[in-house]
């Protein structure tokens, strides 16, 4: 666990990049920085790794101070990937990889099969692609090198500043998809920063969007785009985003989420409805009978199941009932 306690970065030239932070990223949780160009993300980040020293409050990993922490060691035990890659280009990829584990003190049999395990977990061939130099790979294979060497002596945490934005368009989608697919196989605690919506809402637990050095919203991909806490953050998202992810749930079928029938409920006086209608059909229904229950019944007219206030509020995930 990653704590961010009121941390402010004020530069040597007054500049204060990160005003007043505090954030927490769970164990095993991918948690995205997103903003505009400039907002704090990088020096956020880089406060983690003590890159960049704090002006004010705390960073604690795991409960302890990173303040108390020799950064060298520190390093060892968070992985770092950078939009310019940063392999180093005389070494090979098996070099390259092996790096940390090597200064670990890991035996060379222990760091040989982390390599290779390594690479075939980004789907790269051990044998093709460990005696090759990093210009021997194309711009995709080189980012999941510098991926791969972030995780090389399995170090908990991983900070990743703009991994894919250099690439081009469908080497990024593969990309994000690889992450995404690998992050349920490790579990790492992963920062990840973009100004990519897109990446953000595809690849996080959990969105935390500046502006100015300053937190607007922490949320989950899903609350972030139903409810934007403010005018930024719904521009940030973008209306034509937030407009049809409202729409997409509002169309939903009634029968994919509804509850099944108990006497119970068939004994009282509710309000019926078709269980092929949308859920916007099912919270309007709800608004003009101001019932809180609606049964909802097949073509021949036998009642299928239910759906409770609540129930339908949080499948809106948000949405105001009365927008839809
Ligand atoms: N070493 C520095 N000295 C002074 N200002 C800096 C320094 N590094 C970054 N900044 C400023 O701090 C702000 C945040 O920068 P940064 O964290 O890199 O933003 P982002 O990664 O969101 O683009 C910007 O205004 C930037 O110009
Ligand atoms: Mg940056």
């Amino acid at each position: 666990m990653i704590t961010f306690d009121h941390v402010t970065k004020q530069f040597e030239d007054g500049t204060i990049a990160v005003d007043d932070v505090s954030f927490s990223v769970a164990k095993g949780k991918l948690v995205t920085l997103i903003g505009p160009s400039g907002c704090g993300k990088t020096t956020t980040m880089k406060m983690i790794n003590k890159l960049i020293s704090l002006s004010s409050g705390s960073i604690t990993i795991d409960g302890t101070d990173i303040s108390e922490q020799d950064p060298v060691e520190l390093r060892r035990n968070i992985g770092y990937v950078i939009q310019r890659i940063g392999l180093l280009p005389h070494m090979t990829i098996e070099e390259n990889v092996a790096l940390v584990p090597k200064l670990k003190g890991w035996k060379k049999e222990d760091y040989q099969k982390e390599v290779d395990d390594l690479l075939d977990l980004v789907g790269l061939e051990p044998s093709t692609y460990k005696k090759r130099y990093p210009l021997e790979l194309s711009g995709g294979q080189q980012q999941r090198i510098g991926v791969i060497r972030a995780l090389a002596g399995k170090p908990p945490i991983i900070l990743m500043d703009e991994p894919f934005s250099a690439l081009d368009p469908i080497s990024r989608e593969q990309l994000q998809d690889e992450l995404k697919l690998l992050q349920k196989n490790i579990q790492k605690t992963i920062v990840f920063v973009t100004h990519d919506m897109d990446e953000a809402l595809k690849i996080s637990d959990e969105v935390i969007v500046m502006k100015d050095g300053c937190v607007q919203q922490i949320a989950t991909p899903d609350t972030l785009i139903h409810q934007p806490s403010n005018a930024f953050v719904r521009s940030f998202i973008g209306e034509d985003r937030v407009k049809q992810a409202i729409e997409t749930t509002s169309k939903r079928q009634a029968s994919s989420v509804m509850l099944p029938l108990t006497a119970e409920v068939l004994q009282e006086s509710t309000p019926r409805l078709p269980d092929s209608s949308p859920l916007q059909e099912v919270a309007k229904m709800m608004l003009t009978s101001k019932a809180n229950k609606i049964i909802l019944m097949a073509a021949d007219g036998e009642a299928t199941g239910w759906i409770a206030k609540d129930q339908l509020l949080k499948e809106l995930a948000g949405i105001d009932m009365e927008v839809i």
